[in-house]
């Protein structure tokens, strides 16, 4: 595979995807914050199946980080990055500076509403804001045919749809299946954080969300299910439980029996913090 082209100007990536446009090629976009790893590869390999070229934006961005967070200790590893996107067979990097995205004097914000509200806002209150409002101009930079984005965060997923949805943004939003190592734990450039200690830990997560969703699925009362996934994790070594939470797939809202659902959760090992979801199995 060859090199993807990397620009760090809006002018320079829509003279590129006008180009391609012109050619009559398709155009797939995957926003990423770098650090690649396997995730990110199948987000490529998933839009170069939609489409003939693949944007890969890479913005640590500082707008749905809060003060306390951790961006200044965020990965940043450009090189081995774009030798990443190279193996995938991405064609071009978008890799602008914060001045770029944000220059002396802005002053917009994008607020969704709908799937937006609870779980990571409870934890993260400004954090949908900074995603919706990078996304959108990314989008807008771009304007990819599609973007695709992980299920790993699955209510940014729901938000970035809402987003396109109410904006008239006219990108299809593809969502990828969450990639897992070998023990199911799901990849995240957070996991670097972690040392092999923790990791054991932070691979019992997926199980137990599995077997929570199973026990809803076989007819456990939502309360039965979630002490239990808290028990579980409690046990298994996991610090502090943010949320564990059963949401309607699509809307977010509370999940009624029959309908279709997520088991979300975020838990901190330490001074990581985790999210993971699962699908509850239909009855
Ligand atoms: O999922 C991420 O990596 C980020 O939230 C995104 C979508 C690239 C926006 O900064």
């Amino acid at each position: 595979m060859s090199a993807p082209i990397v620009v760090d100007t809006v002018a320079a990536l829509r003279a590129q995807v006008r180009d391609w446009r012109q050619a009559g090629l398709k155009v797939a976009m995957v926003p990423t914050m770098g650090a690649l790893h396997d995730g990110h590869v199948s987000l490529v390999r998933i839009g170069l199946e939609q489409a003939e070229r693949c944007v890969v934006s890479i913005f640590v961005n500082p707008t749905q980080f809060a003060p306390t967070e951790d961006l200044d200790k965020y990965p940043r590893q450009l090189a081995r990055d774009l030798d990443r996107l190279r193996e995938a067979g991405a064609h071009l990097a978008f890799t602008p500076g914060v001045a770029a995205m944000y220059p002396a004097g802005f002053a917009t914000k994008i607020s969704v509403g709908g799937p937006s509200s609870g779980l990571e806002t409870d934890f993260r209150p400004t954090f949908f804001d900074g995603v919706a409002t990078v996304v959108a101009k990314l989008f807008l930079q771009t304007a990819p045919d599609c973007a695709v984005f992980g299920e790993k965060d699955y209510q940014q997923l729901c938000v970035v749809r809402q987003l396109c949805r109410d904006l008239d943004l006219p990108v299809e939003i593809i969502g990828a299946p969450t990639v897992r190592d070998a023990h199911g734990l799901a990849m995240s450039s957070r996991n670097a954080y972690l040392g092999e200690a923790e990791l054991d830990i932070a691979r019992r997560l997926n199980v137990i969300l599995r077997q929570s969703a199973a026990m809803l699925a076989a007819g456990s009362t939502e309360i039965e299910s979630i002490d239990h996934a808290q028990q579980l994790l409690v046990g298994a070594g996991f610090q502090k439980i943010d949320y564990v939470a059963a949401r309607e797939s699509v809307t977010l809202t509370p999940w009624r029996r029959g309908h279709d659902g997520r088991l979300l959760a975020a838990v901190w090992l330490g001074a990581t913090r985790l999210i993971d979801n699962v699908e509850i199995p239909a009855a």
